[in-house]
Formats: structure tokens, C-alpha cells, sequence
């Protein structure tokens, strides 16, 4: 199954809170969720899929390779640990969650999830949150060919454009994550002007904005309302200068930035 354009997120999502959210997230035609060991919800969210009742293979899963289980000897024993929780025999993708390169060498966590994917623990392997040079050596490593995405930070504030004109050249797929800046861009005068004008919210113009440039977007929401709306950013369609409009709002207005990341580009 290729990467469903619009999924949801779960980050800071636990216990009953998150159980609701994929609940209704499902009921809702999402079929694309992202977790993270590091999330602590593997398990509520395998509870909700399977309670679900939505066959196995029309969902398409996510989840995330912690830095301190990137060693060689961790890496696949903590994937197994995420199925079980997750309820699992295989995920859809499996991401190295940051780089870590000074802890653990890029040639050891790359072999490892290769191996993880070769094992059919997951069906494909990715990346997050990696720099170009990070990147490049993870290449080196699988061949661009193997990373099914680079899940990294990209909302109207923060663009990315480094990495993703790097992707691209390589030819590989992106998801944004916090692609609504968490919250921030219904804030924003410029894109709120063009939401009144498609008669849209700022977050689902928000969203268009990254899914018309081909991105993957993974919104969370703990309300049906905007998980409804969220998926209906599907449907809009903003023009050359809306797009250009927006891009202008470039800030470098990093939000996810935890003392482990790298020195980014
Ligand atoms: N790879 C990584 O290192 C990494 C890092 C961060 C995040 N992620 C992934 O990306 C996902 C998304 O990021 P995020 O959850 O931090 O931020 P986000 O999706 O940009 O924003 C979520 C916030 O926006 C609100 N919201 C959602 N839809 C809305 C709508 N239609 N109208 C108004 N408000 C809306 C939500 O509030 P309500 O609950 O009230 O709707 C929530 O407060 C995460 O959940 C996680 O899966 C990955």
C-alpha cells in the first residue's frame, strides 16, 4: 500500500484520549496512523485498530524507532516489543524516530532496520528528521530506493526547503509533520484571508498548502470535528499565487527542536 496522503497523528496522545482519537479517526476514513515508541500509546492505538474492526490491510501503520534502540542489538527486539503492543505482525513503515549518528553509527541502526524489513517485521523503512549529510549517509547505507519517506517538520512557518529539494532529488517521498505549526497557522492573517475566501478553515488551507506540494501530512486531533475537517483538506484546490502567497511565510519557525536533534540545514 503506498502512504496514504493525509494520516493522523497521536503525539502527546495517551491512554483513553488516544484510544478516542484513532477510534474516531477510523470511523472517519482515516487509514493512515502514526505512532512512536517513544509516544507511550503503542497500545492503546493497537487496541483501537483492532476494535475497529477494519481489516488489517486497509490500514496503513506507522510507527518509530526510538534513539535508545538504534544499537544493533536493540533495534529489531524493540520493533518485535512495538507489534506486540500494537497488536501486530507487521507495520506498514518503521522510521529511525532522529539520527543520533554520535551514539550509534549510521551503518549499524540502517543495517538493522534493513534487516527488520527483511525479516517482515515492516513492510517498508523511512527516515526523520535527518539533515541532508545525515541523509545521504543513511543512502549510502540502503539506497535511496529503500526509504519510503522522510518524516520531517514542515507547516507554513517552516518550510524545509533544504531537505526537501534533496528528497526530491532523490526521489523520495515526504511526510510533514505538524504540518498546522501545532495549532499556530489559524492564527495567521495571510493564510486565515485565503481560508475566508474558499470558504475553509486556516488549518485545512494549511493543509492543502502541503498535500498540493505532494507531501504527506499527518494532522493529530482530539476533537471529531477537526479530524473531520482535516480530511477534507483533500478537496481543495489553491492557486499558483496562493501557493506562492503562503510560501512567503517562511520564518524558520522551528518547533520540534529536543536537544538530540542534529545541527540542521
Ligand atoms: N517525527 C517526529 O519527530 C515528529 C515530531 C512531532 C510530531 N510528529 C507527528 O506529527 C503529528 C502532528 O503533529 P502535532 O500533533 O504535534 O501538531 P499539529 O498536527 O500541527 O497540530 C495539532 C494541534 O492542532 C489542533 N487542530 C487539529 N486540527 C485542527 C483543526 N482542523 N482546526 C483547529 N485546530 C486543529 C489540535 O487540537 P485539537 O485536538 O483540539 O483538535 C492540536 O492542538 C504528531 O501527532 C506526530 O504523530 C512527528
Amino acid at each position: 500500500m503506498n502512504i496514504p496522503n493525509i494520516g493522523l497523528g497521536t503525539f502527546r496522545l495517551k491512554g483513553q484520549q488516544v484510544i478516542d482519537s484513532v477510534t474516531t479517526g477510523l470511523e472517519l476514513g482515516y487509514r493512515h496512523i502514526d505512532t512512536a515508541q517513544i509516544y507511550g500509546n503503542e497500545a492503546e492505538v493497537g487496541k483501537a485498530i483492532v476494535d475497529s474492526g477494519i481489516a488489517r490491510s486497509e490500514i496503513f501503520i506507522t510507527t518509530k524507532i526510538w534513539i535508545d534502540n538504534l544499537s544493533r542489538e536493540k533495534l529489531i527486539p524493540s520493533l518485535k516489543e512495538s507489534l506486540e503492543k500494537l497488536r501486530l505482525e507487521q507495520v506498514d513503515l518503521t522510521l529511525v524516530h532522529w539520527p543520533s549518528p554520535n551514539v550509534i553509527p549510521i551503518t549499524e541502526y540502517m543495517e538493522a532496520i534493513a534487516e527488520a524489513k527483511a525479516q517482515g517485521f515492516t513492510k517498508s523503512i523511512g527516515l526523520s528528521n535527518f539533515t541532508n549529510a545525515l541523509f545521504q549517509q543513511a543512502i549510502d547505507v540502503v539506497g535511496a530506493q529503500e526509504i519510503a519517506t522522510h518524516q520531517v517538520e514542515i507547516h507554513p512557518f517552516l518550510q524545509n526547503k533544504k531537505v526537501v529539494d534533496f528528497a526530491r532529488n532523490k526521489g523520495v517521498h515526504i511526510t510533514a509533520y505538524m504540518p498546522l505549526a501545532y495549532g499556530k497557522v489559524m492564527n495567521d492573517p495571510v493564510i486565515t484571508k485565503i481560508a475566508e475566501r474558499h470558504k475553509y478553515s486556516a488549518a485545512q488551507i494549511a493543509l492543502a498548502w502541503s498535500l498540493q506540494q505532494g507531501f504527506a501530512v499527518i494532522p493529530s486531533s482530539t476533537k471529531r470535528f477537526n479530524q473531520e475537517l482535516n480530511l477534507q483538506a483533500r478537496n481543495i484546490k489553491l492557486s499558483d499565487d496562493e501557493m506562492a502567497e503562503i510560501a512567503t511565510l517562511e520564518a524558520n519557525d522551528r518547533l520540534a527542536n529536543p536537544s538530540i536533534a542534529p545541527e540542521w540545514d
